[in-house]
């Protein structure tokens, strides 16, 4: 896949996920280039004003929404978040996923475990049938980072600090190359007990519950 074909699926999976909001609702918004394109969709598409505000997954998609006029909530303001609209670096039909591509994977995390629906939006080059051809990000507690990547080791995959990165929340990012995913829900607990993570960046536990998959020939609905 070209990166046109990538661009114009993820325009698509974005677009298609308008018809999922509804007037006078706080929206969960992502991290990462198709949601950016979903935030510049909101605003073309009049949607602007007819949300009641957005709760965000970064600083990022924070500051974009604002640019917009979208009023930013904290997620404890928020009793009933209906929708939360995320992409992925990689997705299984199951719509299981990696995310954290972004280092957002705390706040999606915590923002889709909240949401009464996550909807997911990603081109096709992100659909696989095993996890792990994307290196599994996991958020850590810096002051753990070497220990914990001693721990994930053990597991068989590769464990790469991703230097100069630092999340919103002050902690550092380690990427896990040369997994097979083969049991997600297996894997996300056993990486969630090592101490000094804070969160990996499977979403087994909690998958998406609708996935828009844009390609060169339309989108699919998973
Ligand atoms: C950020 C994420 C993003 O959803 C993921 O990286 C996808 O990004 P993009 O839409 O740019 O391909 O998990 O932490």
């Amino acid at each position: 896949m070209n990166s046109d074909s990538a661009a114009l699926g993820k325009q698509l999976a974005a677009r298609a996920a308008l018809d999922y909001l509804r007037e006078d609702t706080i929206l969960g918004v992502g991290t990462g280039s198709t949601v950016n394109a979903l935030i510049d969709l909101l605003d073309s598409e009049g949607w602007v004003s007819r949300l009641r505000g957005a709760v965000s997954s970064s600083e990022a998609s924070s500051e974009r929404l604002r640019g917009l006029g979208v009023p930013v909530l904290d997620l404890n303001e928020v009793a009933d978040l209906s929708l939360y609209i995320d992409g992925a670096d990689e997705a299984t039909r199951s719509r299981i996923l990696i995310k954290g591509g972004g280092a957002a994977l705390t706040r999606e995390k915590i923002i889709a475990a909240a949401a009464a629906r996550f909807v997911c939006i990603v081109d096709d080059s992100k659909v696989v049938t095993t996890l792990g051809r994307f290196p599994l990000p996991v958020e850590v507690i810096p002051m753990a980072r070497r220990y914990v990547m001693r721990q994930l080791a053990t597991h068989g995959g590769r464990p790469v600090w991703r230097q100069g990165c630092v999340t919103d929340n002050g902690n550092h990012i380690v990427d896990v190359h040369d997994l097979s995913i083969s049991d997600p829900l297996g894997t996300e607990s056993r990486f969630n007990q090592i101490a000094g993570v804070v969160t990996v960046g499977l979403f087994a536990a909690r998958p998406a519950d609708l996935m828009i998959i844009g390609s060169g020939q339309g989108i699919e609905v998973v």
